[in-house]
């Protein structure tokens, strides 16, 4: 009487442990027969118990409740078996078939259906809103390319600067160090930033460091960093060096000419080893960093002069790229005006125009401070213009006499080819050539260059102009 209680009460606590399970439950005979499904069962196959208690699985199968049977397959095979069924109300189960072997031999085999509709809709439906994510992240970068392309692109035409960016596009392909070369303004800083952006490390950090900008004494910790009580002032936990924050990135050493010898030292140390020692460190760290150095200084007189370091320079000077200054690759101007121009009325809300004497006037100007001046000189001119064009009046007077002086007029041999009266006939000739370009009366051609009028109409008459 005691033993059945306690057997009832087992079959009790097992009955409800089967029935809680969030998952099916089918019980089968090792005939296949349906001896027991719990109430999960019922729900997930819409079914009711009588329906299948005391039937054949493989007879259900032929009803077309499911598919497949897993209990078949693992009355075939004797060993757990699970499998994908789909049900005939739109359910997709992931259906797991135990054997129970009692005495070597099959008696029972327990199913268990994991109804994983819902996981597979969320799946699809996480990867459609992937997908989508993926679309617009794309479109994003195409919108921000271009905004950064309306605001910041790189304009050129001349055939010089073809080459130098031919030359861009090939160093950013590869990892090596690369020599910017130019006078100032000539767009080193830009082309620096260009490389980094056309290379693998785009999305690794670009850092500009100007080594003339920054007081000697501070340089060193500023690109390697300190530890800890490196030195009196140092903070308390020590600071990375721009090195160790341009890691995985781009480190452009500006006006490297300035950088004091020891520290040119180890840069070459960086450049052969890739490694880095913080100041006051004794651990070295390594580091995965592209080095663009740039100058507007003649490095090599430097070199000479024993300023620079001769073993850094040739390991620098691996890939020089020269920058012609705007004076000497005149067909880009006429292009960056009407680019900057463009840009400029778009800042400040304005529709301006450019005479074409101002342009002709603009493409004559040697600009030495170039694309810089350039563009600084045509956002002044859209600042301060009242008419709808910017004329001739509204260029800076230095500008128009330097340009009507300039030497580049003046052919570089002529001086000694000549004699001194045929000399200053030719340059009498060529300043009033130039003077009538920009003066509209004889009386204006006068006041700009210093004589009376019939001074003026007399010249015009010998030189037959
Ligand atoms: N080809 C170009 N097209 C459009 N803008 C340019 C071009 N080259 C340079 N610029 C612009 O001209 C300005 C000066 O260029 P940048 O600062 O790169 O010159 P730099 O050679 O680095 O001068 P510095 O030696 O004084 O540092 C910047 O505003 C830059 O964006
Ligand atoms: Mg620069």
């Amino acid at each position: 009487m005691k033993q059945s209680m306690h057997i009832e009460h087992h079959a009790e606590i097992l009955n409800a442990i089967i029935e809680s399970s969030f998952d099916g439950l089918w019980i089968c005979n090792a005939e296949g027969e349906v001896l027991k499904i719990n109430k999960a069962s019922e729900k997930i196959n819409s079914i009711s118990a009588e329906q299948v208690v005391g039937k054949n699985v493989k007879d259900l199968m032929e009803q077309g409740l499911f598919d497949r049977s897993v209990t078949l397959e693992v009355m075939k095979k004797k060993k757990r078996v699970s499998i994908l069924q789909n049900l005939n109300n739109g359910k997709k189960l992931l259906v797991t078939g135990n054997p129970i072997i009692v005495d070597s031999k099959l008696t029972y085999i327990v199913t268990n259906d994991r109804d994983i509709t819902e996981l597979i809709e969320l799946k699809e439906e996480l990867e459609e809103s992937r997908e989508i994510s993926r679309k617009y992240r794309q479109k994003l970068q195409e919108v921000l390319h271009k905004e950064n392309e309306d605001t910041e692109n790189f304009v050129f035409c001349s055939k010089e600067m073809k080459k130098v960016y031919e030359m861009i596009q090939k160093v950013s392909e590869v990892g090596v160090t690369v020599f910017l070369q130019g006078e100032s303004g000539v767009g080193k800083s830009r082309i620096a930033r260009l490389i980094h952006e056309y290379s693998e490390r785009r999305k690794g950090p670009f850092i500009h460091v100007n080594c003339g900008a920054i007081p000697e004494t501070l340089l060193e910790s500023e690109l390697f960093g300190y530890v800890k009580g490196a030195f009196t002032d140092a903070n308390e936990d020590g600071k990375p060096g721009m090195f160790e924050l341009a890691d995985g990135g781009t480190l452009f050493l500006d006006e490297i000419t300035e950088m004091p010898l020891d520290l040119q030292v180890k840069l070459l140390h960086f450049l052969d080893s890739e490694k880095i020692k913080r100041v006051g460190d004794t651990l070295t760290r390594k580091i995965d960093v592209r080095i663009i150095v740039a100058s507007n200084r003649n490095i090599q007189g430097l070199v000479e002069k024993k300023k620079f370091r001769e073993d850094l320079f040739f390991r620098v000077n691996i890939v020089p790229i020269e920058i012609p200054p705007l004076r000497n690759r005149k067909e880009d101007v006429p292009l960056l005006l009407s680019y900057f121009l463009g840009r400029y009325n778009a800042r400040y809300g304005k529709a301006l125009t450019l005479d074409t004497e101002v342009t002709d006037l603009l493409c004559q100007y040697s600009f030495p401070g170039n694309i810089r001046e350039l563009s600084n000189l045509i956002e002044r001119l859209v600042v301060m213009a009242h008419e709808s064009a910017i004329c001739r009046e509204d260029i800076p007077g230095q500008l128009v006499e330097s340009v009507v002086m300039s030497p580049q007029k003046i052919d570089k041999n002529f001086l000694f080819q000549f004699s001194l009266k045929e000399a200053m006939e030719k340059v009498e000739r060529q300043l009033i050539e130039n003077a009538r370009k920009i003066c509209k009366t004889q009386v204006e051609l006068a006041n700009l260059l210093g004589i009376s009028q019939p001074t003026v109409a007399r010249k015009i008459r010998k030189h037959n102009l």
